[in-house]
């Protein structure tokens, strides 16, 4: 067994998360590679980690800076028995998981952007990216795909506004093992809960974690932006907007950027 993966098993008390775990030198994405393992067959639970990533993914076509280092690239393959329509509310369940392992390990409050940036000191320190593979309208499998900054300072130039590090949290170096095991442990009990029928704690969870809570914002969307105040999450893991035009509008996607606290500005 390799070296990560013993350190990352000693911690883990999960019942399928991590039990098998893949571990690469180097990929162009770690969810490419668990997307070609889940069409082989490859079970629940099952986990890729790569130390560098070639072509790291971002959401919406974006590309995740994903240098060699400490840094965490992971992929966790699931098979939901969900409908493809409950599968936005998946995403935001990992959100939630990761935002709670990372307050644990830290001792401080995670915040989320909706969908599920992770975010301390208004930076960006992770995000997850989930795909499926869809039959129908049912889900064959699903794909977690999560990137931790653990203690990167180099970032390219267009990200030293808003990108940060678990580093700059914590005094002590994090093992990459660590956060790994720490995000399995959590995710397994987010998602457990989920599958048995429990939602409304991941809506309680946003509530209560989402650094956009009553805040004025622009949210990009397609081709069009929308200026309104952030009412909540929706049943089906979308942002709630009341707009400037009075009318309250639902969106599924799109990127949401702050203009002021309107609570409070
Ligand atoms: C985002 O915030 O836009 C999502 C970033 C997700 C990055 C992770 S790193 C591991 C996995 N492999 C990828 O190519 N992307 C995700």
């Amino acid at each position: 067994m390799n070296t990560l993966t013993a350190q990352i098993k000693k911690d883990l008390k999960t019942h399928t998360m991590g039990h098998t775990i893949h571990e690469l030198d180097q990929v162009s994405s770690t969810n490419d590679w668990a997307l070609t393992k889940a069409n082989q067959g490859a079970e629940e639970g099952t986990v890729v980690i790569a130390a560098e990533q070639s072509a790291g993914k971002g959401r919406m076509g974006r590309h995740w800076f994903s240098p060699r280092g400490h840094n965490l690239y992971m992929s966790i393959i699931l098979r939901p028995e969900i409908k493809a329509n409950q599968l936005s509310r998946l995403t935001l369940v990992a959100g939630a998981a990761v935002s709670e392992a990372l307050g644990q390990l830290t001792q401080k409050e995670i915040f989320l952007k909706w969908p599920n940036d992770l975010i301390f000191n208004d930076r960006k320190i992770g995000g997850i990216l989930s795909e499926a593979s869809v039959t129908g309208t049912q889900t064959t499998s699903v794909i977690i795909g999560i990137g931790i900054n653990i203690d990167t300072n180099d970032f390219p130039e267009e990200l030293h506004p808003v990108a940060g590090s678990l580093s700059d949290i914590l005094e002590e170096t994090v093992e990459r093992s660590q956060v790994a095991a720490f995000i399995l442990n959590y995710f397994e009990s987010w998602y457990d809960q989920f599958m048995n029928g429990t939602w409304n704690n991941v809506v309680q969870w946003y509530d209560s974690h989402h650094i956009l809570k009553d805040c004025l914002v622009e949210l990009t969307s397609g081709e069009k932006s929308y200026r309104g105040l952030v009412q909540g999450i929706d049943d089906e893991g979308g942002l709630i907007l009341k707009l400037d035009s009075g009318e309250t509008r639902h969106f599924q996607e799109g990127d949401a950027e702050r203009i002021s606290h309107a609570a409070r500005d």
